[in-house]
């Protein structure tokens, strides 16, 4: 196998046991692929500087080389705030109401694509692996064609790919499709966002692909995969057994006393339904009264791309809304959800998890969902909690021994809890079984295998272009 080389958005080498709250699934996946193959993680430094100049930092931090660049304010605005997060993330997520169409986006998520490319191009050496990831750099792969690499390009979704009404929307949505087929290798985390891809490739550019989920196009095949990111499970049962992760169960013990608690943790955003839950859960209160002060909802919701209107929105509407079910049912001994915008640390989140009977996980659309998977291999094996998980994530395909739920249905998100309430023990022995075996066994480190495996098997492009 090649060196391999792996470029996003941001660059963040993970720690095994430490966390910023920010340290998504993506982060922790990245790092343990890069810490056993070597190689290199280029993406931008976080930074803004005046002028764009190409210049790189090197750094080597927790085994692993990072090579990043400033952008310009305007780049980020454009490219980060703009195309990537207020067009491309809410029109994924099956959101067109919150989807804004700019030309200046669309320029400036080029330009950005184009100055990684030229930036990155000198790194790339004969016989390298390029992995690019998400859905900031769809157009990294053809700026690199372009700039005369024949390497193996592959490019990882972490988040859905919208069926093709929707994309139809998008007023490029065939050169952004294109754009993917400059890849080798296309990955997305579920069978569903894959098939949306090869519907738009079959109605509007007249392509099928064959029984190996091959399409040829322009002379070349590109081959498309599914491969749901996994947990990086060894580490994270290092980090359920550590002292913190202990001292912070036997804390939410104490502070939830004999009530049942129910857990939630998000990035506070639009697709992961806060806003459905709490009415779930406020319709769990009002539909059964002996529940009241029996049980509580910990929901935490760290801000997150707050310099963006609709972020903003979401956020006080869910002040409002806790604040409201609160005030309508807390008692002085009792308030029905705990909110927390604070972000913690993986092995604090490993305690409350374990702490909670049950591990509500209901976005309105989701790629994956690592924390589903965070939630089960926290658990007690001898006495563990059941997870209410959406349809409507990736992380469903592979988890259906959880309660499956449509979020958009607060009845059915309510019957689903009091269900997982009242489970038997040996029921919640035998889901939790089936559920942290899939985990074990389609791990961190079995996805990029996977996917680094299809990557290796290409052949090298001919540099033709369209
Ligand atoms: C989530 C998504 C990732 C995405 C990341 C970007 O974690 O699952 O696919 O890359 O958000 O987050 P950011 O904070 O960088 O906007």
């Amino acid at each position: 196998m090649g060196r391999l080389l792996i470029v996003s958005n941001r660059v963040q080498a993970a720690r095994l046991e430490d966390g910023s709250g920010n340290q998504g699934g993506l982060s922790v996946a990245l790092s343990a692929a890069l810490r056993e193959s070597g190689g290199i993680w280029f993406g931008w430094s976080g930074d803004i500087a005046e002028h764009f100049s190409g210049g790189m930092h090197f750094e080597k931090e927790n085994g692993i080389t990072t090579v990043t660049v400033d952008l310009e304010a305007r780049d980020v605005e454009e490219y980060y705030s703009g195309y990537a997060n207020c067009t491309l993330w809410p029109l994924f997520h099956y959101r067109l109401d919150l989807a804004r169409y700019d030309r200046m986006f669309a320029n400036g998520y080029e330009r950005v694509n184009e100055r990684f490319a030229q930036t990155l191009v000198p790194l790339i050496e004969e016989g390298d692996l390029v992995w690019v990831n998400d859905y900031h750099l769809i157009p990294l792969g053809d700026q690199i064609r372009r700039l005369g690499r024949s390497n193996r390009l592959g490019f990882f979704l972490h988040i859905p790919w919208p069926p093709m009404r929707l994309l139809l929307s998008l007023p490029s949505h065939r050169q952004l499709v294109e754009l993917l087929l400059a890849y080798d290798v296309v990955g997305f985390q579920a069978e569903d966002w894959l098939e949306s891809f090869h519907d738009y490739l079959r109605v509007q550019l007249g392509l099928e692909k064959d029984e190996k989920n091959q399409i040829a196009w322009n002379g070349r095949t590109i081959q498309l995969v599914v491969c749901p990111v996994g947990l990086d499970s060894e580490d994270f049962k290092t980090i359920v057994r550590s002292g913190a992760a202990k001292a912070a169960y036997h804390s939410m013990v104490q502070s939830r006393a004999d009530r049942s608690m129910i857990i939630g943790v998000d990035r506070l955003d639009h697709s992961k339904g806060v806003k459905e839950r709490f009415c779930a859960f406020e319709r769990l209160l009002a539909t059964y009264p002996r529940l009241h002060e029996q049980l509580f909802l910990l929901q935490i919701s760290p801000i997150a791309r707050d310099d963006l209107g609709h972020y903003r929105e979401i956020r006080s509407e869910l002040e409002a809304l806790s604040g409201r079910i609160n005030g309508a049912y807390a008692s002085p001994h009792w308030v029905p959800i705990r909110y927390v915008n604070q972000s913690y640390d993986r092995a604090t989140l490993a305690g409350m998890y374990r702490a909670a009977r049950v591990g509500l996980v209901t976005p309105l659309r989701d790629g994956m969902n690592i924390v589903a998977k965070e939630y089960v291999a926290a658990q007690d094996p001898d006495n563990p909690g059941v997870l209410v998980l959406s349809r409507f994530a990736g992380a469903a395909a592979q988890l259906d021994e959880a309660l499956l739920v449509n979020p958009y249905s607060s009845e059915e998100v309510s019957e689903a809890c009091l269900q997982a309430l009242s489970m038997s023990k040996s029921e919640r022995l035998r889901r939790w079984r089936l559920l942290n075996d899939v985990i074990e066994a389609q791990d961190t480190s079995w996805w990029w295998r996977t996917f680094i495996g299809f990557l290796d098997d290409a052949p090298e492009s001919p540099l033709v272009r369209s």
